[in-house]
């Protein structure tokens, strides 16, 4: 796009947000402002603040003169729409902005929004990745970082934290939540809403979130994207809802819908979920954006029998904003004009959309987050991309070491194999934004700048994917074994094998559901390859789903996940790789033994026949052909020095209710290198009115020793942590046994126990 094209096409637009009457903000919500709005507005405008579209038309060009385009560009041009994704830039949003306000007799700014998940033009880790450094602190300062360039670059909304839990590493959108555990995705999910908006979401530094896709997404039948969702009320309250709510806790803007239907109703036009539990129960005020044409999608899901049906059941469900569907646009005036719809339920809509617009400071100043000074000082700035380093190595999971092959050792010699060691594009992961294609250091760079000095040897033996690759490519797999000859050369030549293979970074996201966990294409054949003629292979991995790694468990002695990592991936893999970072992440989610376990999470409930591998009979709760834990649990991970946790003790043996409970350990480093370690605690609930899981995280501390140093460790429960939603469809605590697990995975074997009491 050429953003000055633009501006002479449309010249600098007479400015209608000048002419329009500045709304006053002596009110927290600006209900006067809001009041004054609706009331001058005509039907068809107060349908475009609930119309949003993507630029599909060459906005430079000639207006279109025929099709979809041809409205979209009308409505833009009559000042006809509440927002637009996928515009980015000063030039283009300011110039799409005056062309807009030139129309828009009210001055009602557009809202402008990108999926920004885990980065504008720096990008963070995939979602996934970050998540398992469970580092709060470390995950807001990224979504700050991603607001401050989006901001920069004239953006004002990201559609994200998506806070999906998933159990099932088949769906491609695993790696864009924070794996299957509702707490972790409630904590990661505060931490984002909270980097994202700041304490001000006037200022031109932070964006309005969006906590998306309400609700179980995640929980898509036999992972296939877009699926059928049917669940309990009881998991879809304990296991589904807790992120979304502390979302809402944490002041998130927006939230947005999905593709699925959940019990039998499309997300859309959900009144259970989008009235009752998100505005009644939950006290939500900001507004709710639809999927990308999910309004429109309500038809084919069998729900309405026409488009205007669709429009009429998911505004008045709730959905406040048509994204990309037009749905909204073609079908409301003459719903309201035929009496089928109250005009009292778009204004409300209105007022939500409103509302938040006011929040942004977008109708003191529409250019606020349009400074040129602005984006060219913050994207891609050398403190970014530090922060980048120091999250992506955080992310990296140690999931095994054995003969201590790691750290590296300088006085071997090293080859590098694989498709992955000199691929700068991949590890920017998908949902890209405004990350530049190629950008990242490669595993070859990071090496290479660590240790100078060193001599690598090289082969790339195969690639993963050919030709076009991107979020809208389908792709194709990259068959050929031609390399593996000079790779079993080079590999046969050194003392140590760093193997880096995985997924193309498109396998994961939207769209890209996977039955087959391996690696693709001939990896797999040129790891055994490899290991024929060299079995010192540091396995390095990037996907963005758990994988089935059962085969390299049990031979390869090193295995490093590392997900995507973004911008800084290879600096942070050699800081893992030659020690100077010694490895701190934890997986978010269980990684499988087969793809026939999935879903497959800590979190199980007991069952009749609860069981092991062990067990006497075989009428228990297991599979004849495979063990039914996980080859690597949620919560694990390694470092190079060794921790142990000990004295786990409870301050009483009784909780009652309006009290603390203090649960107190300690944790020594007792080898001999400084590291980091996760202490995690689990809660298990004995006996409830509907059944409750053998383990629940409750808590975690994510703390830095020095070798040899210990230190207490304290967490506290009160009755409202062990709420949970009842057989009776209460959230509240039940009185009875309790045990408590402390630990630095979900294995925990530390064990405690406490009754919580009968309340006075
Ligand atoms: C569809 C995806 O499901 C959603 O997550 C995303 O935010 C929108 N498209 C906009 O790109």
């Amino acid at each position: 796009m050429k953003p000055l094209a633009l501006v002479t096409i449309f010249g600098v637009a007479a400015i209608g947000w000048l002419n329009a009457q500045t709304p006053n903000h002596n009110t927290t919500h600006y209900e006067a402002e809001i009041q004054a709005l609706l009331d001058a507005m005509t039907l068809e405008e107060k349908i475009g603040q609930l119309t949003q579209i993507s630029n599909h038309f060459d906005i430079t060009g000639p207006p279109p003169d025929e099709g979809e385009n041809k409205i979209r560009y009308d409505l833009l041009s009559k000042g006809l729409l509440g927002a637009m994704l996928n515009i980015t830039g000063t030039e283009n949003t300011r110039a799409i902005q005056e062309m807009h306000l030139k129309a828009n007799r009210h001055g009602i700014p557009l809202l402008f929004g990108l999926d920004a998940l885990h980065g504008y033009e720096t990008l963070f880790p995939v979602p996934i990745a970050e998540a398992s450094s469970w580092d709060l602190e470390a995950i807001s300062t990224s979504a700050r970082i991603t607001a401050r360039e989006s901001a920069a670059a004239g953006v004002h909304w990201t559609f994200a934290p998506m806070v999906d839990v998933s159990r099932d590493a088949r769906w491609g959108r695993i790696m864009e939540g924070a794996g299957e555990d509702p707490y972790l995705n409630a904590q990661v999910a505060v931490a984002k809403v909270k980097g994202f908006q700041g304490d001000d979401l006037s200022s031109n530094a932070t964006i309005a979130a969006c906590a998306k896709h309400f609700a179980g997404y995640g929980f898509a039948e036999a992972g296939r994207d877009y699926n059928t969702v049917d669940m309990s009320r009881q998991t879809l309250h304990n296991v589904v809802l807790p992120p979304f709510k502390a979302c809402v806790d944490a002041g998130v803007a927006t939230f947005m819908g999905g593709y699925h239907e959940l019990n039998g109703v499309p997300v859309t036009t959900h009144a259970y979920l989008l009235q009752e539990v998100l505005r009644e129960d939950w006290g939500f005020e900001g507004f709710v954006v639809s999927d990308y044409n999910s309004v429109k999608e309500v038809a084919s899901h069998g729900q309405a029998a026409d488009l205007s049906g669709s429009a009429a059941l998911s505004l008045q469900a709730g959905s406040d904003m048509d994204m990309g569907s037009l749905t909204y646009h073609y079908h409301l005036q003459e719903l309201v004009a035929s009496g089928q719809l109250d005009e009292s339920v778009i204004d409300q809509a209105v007022a939500r959309i409103l509302r938040v617009k006011f929040e942004l400071g977008l109708f003191d100043d529409p250019y606020r987050y349009c400074d040129a000074e602005r984006e060219k000082r913050w994207l891609s700035a050398p403190e970014h991309q530090e922060a980048a380093r120091s999250i992506a190595r955080q992310s990296i999971v140690l999931l095994k070491n054995e003969q201590e092959l790691l750290p590296l050792s300088r006085q071997n010699r090293i080859a590098l194999i694989g498709p992955l060691i000199k691929d700068k594009d991949n590890p920017l992961g998908s949902w890209r934004a405004r990350g530049i294609d190629s950008s990242a250091v490669s595993i070859w760079e990071g090496l290479q700048s660590a240790w100078p000095d060193t001599r690598w040897s090289y082969a790339k033996g195969c690639g993963i994917t050919t030709g076009a690759r991107s979020f809208r490519d389908r792709l194709t797999i990259d068959y050929d074994t031609s390399g593996f000859a000079e790779a079993r050369r080079v590999a046969a030549e050194a003392d140590l094998v760093v193997l880096a293979l995985g997924e193309d970074c498109f396998m994961s996201a939207e769209a890209r559901s996977r039955v087959h966990l391996d690696l693709p294409g001939v990896q797999q054949q040129l790891l055994e390859a490899v290991y024929e003629v060299n079995p010192n292979i540091v396995l390095v991995l990037m996907n963005g789903r758990p994988l089935d790694l059962s085969w390299m468990d049990e031979r390869i002695p090193a295995i490093v996940e590392t997900w995507f990592l973004g911008s800084q991936s290879g600096h942070a893999i050699a800081d893992v790789l030659t020690g100077a970072y010694n490895p701190s992440g934890k997986l978010p989610v269980c990684f499988p033994r087969s793809v026939g376990q999935l879903p497959l999470y800590y979190s199980q409930k007991n069952t009749g026949r609860p069981g092991d591998e062990n067990h006497p009979h075989i009428f228990w709760s297991g599979y004849i052909d495979e063990r039914t834990d996980a080859l690597y649990p949620f919560g694990y991970g390694l470092s190079y020095t060794e921790f142990t946790i000990s004295d786990l003790k409870l301050n009483t043996s009784t909780l009652t209710p309006g009290e603390i409970l203090t649960v107190s350990l300690t944790l020594t480093n007792t080898g001999n290198r400084a590291g980091h370690e996760v202490v995690q605690l689990y809660t298990r609930d004995h006996t409830g009115s509907s059944t409750l899981p053998v383990r629940e995280l409750k808590g975690f501390q994510k703390v830095f020793l020095e070798p040899g140093q210990r230190r207490k460790i304290t967490f506290e429960l009160t009755e409202a942590d062990l709420a949970f939603y009842t057989a009776h469809g209460k959230w509240e605590a039940e009185p009875g046994r309790f045990s408590v697990f402390a630990g630095n995975s979900s294995k925990a074997d530390l064990e405690a126990e406490f009754e919580l009491a009968a309340p006075r």
